[in-house]
């Protein structure tokens, strides 16, 4: 008998991909300056005020699915992620950066618009999507918690309490890790689940894995350029 390959494996896979590569480029921020570091941290920013409308464009989605847990879940993770980008401005105006001096980089607005026809692309095809950005979380969430704490030092401020440590730490302690598990827990359904059977059809394997690949793809070209700018500013 053959063993299915699980579609998190091969997704966390990818994923594990192109996170080390830029997790390695950033391991040591002492090349970066000031203002590289900030402009970083704005950008990631924008990720986080879209974010929400992401979750409930493809909760709306999913509700096509026979399975209503996928939907439920995403509508869990938009009321979750809700208020996070006003908890991210605070902590970065505490250090004195100002979300709002932002001038926008178009491959941030592209990356954005990708991930936005994602959620609306097909069921399996948004399922797959925010399953692939809701595991890159993780690894955004702890090179922010690094960036982040070099600017706290270098600017004077204490990162210990602080409002940005304590939002990168509220990820980083499960809330990105729930997200992910629990998206994997449809995308790689036990064969015992029931399908719901009658209303909306099944999760598509191959449309989950193609709408992951187009979100790693997406966030790959998005933290290349990243890394492009931050290296010459
Ligand atoms: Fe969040
Ligand atoms: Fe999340």
């Amino acid at each position: 008998m053959t063993e299915t390959v699980r579609l998190t494996t091969a997704i966390d896979e990818r994923n594990d991909r192109f996170t080390s590569r830029v997790k390695a480029q950033l391991r040591d921020l002492s090349g970066l300056s000031d203002v590289a570091l900030e402009w970083l941290m704005l950008e990631h920013f924008q990720f986080s005020v879209s974010n929400p409308g992401f979750l409930a464009a493809a909760a709306t989605t999913t509700e096509r699915l026979a399975n209503r847990g996928v939907s439920a879940e995403l509508r869990r993770n938009f009321q979750e992620e809700s208020g996070h980008a006003a908890i991210y401005r605070k902590g970065l105006a505490e250090i004195g950066s100002d979300v709002a001096r932002r001038v926008e980089f178009t491959p941030t607005t592209e990356f954005l618009d990708t991930i936005g026809r994602l959620t609306t692309a097909g069921a399996s095809t948004a399922l797959g999507a925010l399953y692939a950005t809701e595991t890159a979380a993780i690894f955004e969430h702890e090179v922010f918690w690094a960036i982040s704490r070099e600017v706290c030092a270098r600017r004077g401020y204490d990162w210990e309490p602080s409002t940005i440590k304590a939002f990168h730490d509220m990820h980083l302690d499960g809330v990105e890790q729930s997200h992910k598990d629990e998206l994997g827990v449809f995308v790689d359904p036990s064969p015992t689940e029931p399908t719901g059977g009658g209303e909306g059809g099944p999760v598509d394997r191959a449309e989950v894995l193609a709408g992951a690949e187009q979100a790693i793809d997406a966030m790959t070209t998005w933290w290349n350029k990243l890394l492009a700018h931050a290296a010459t500013t």
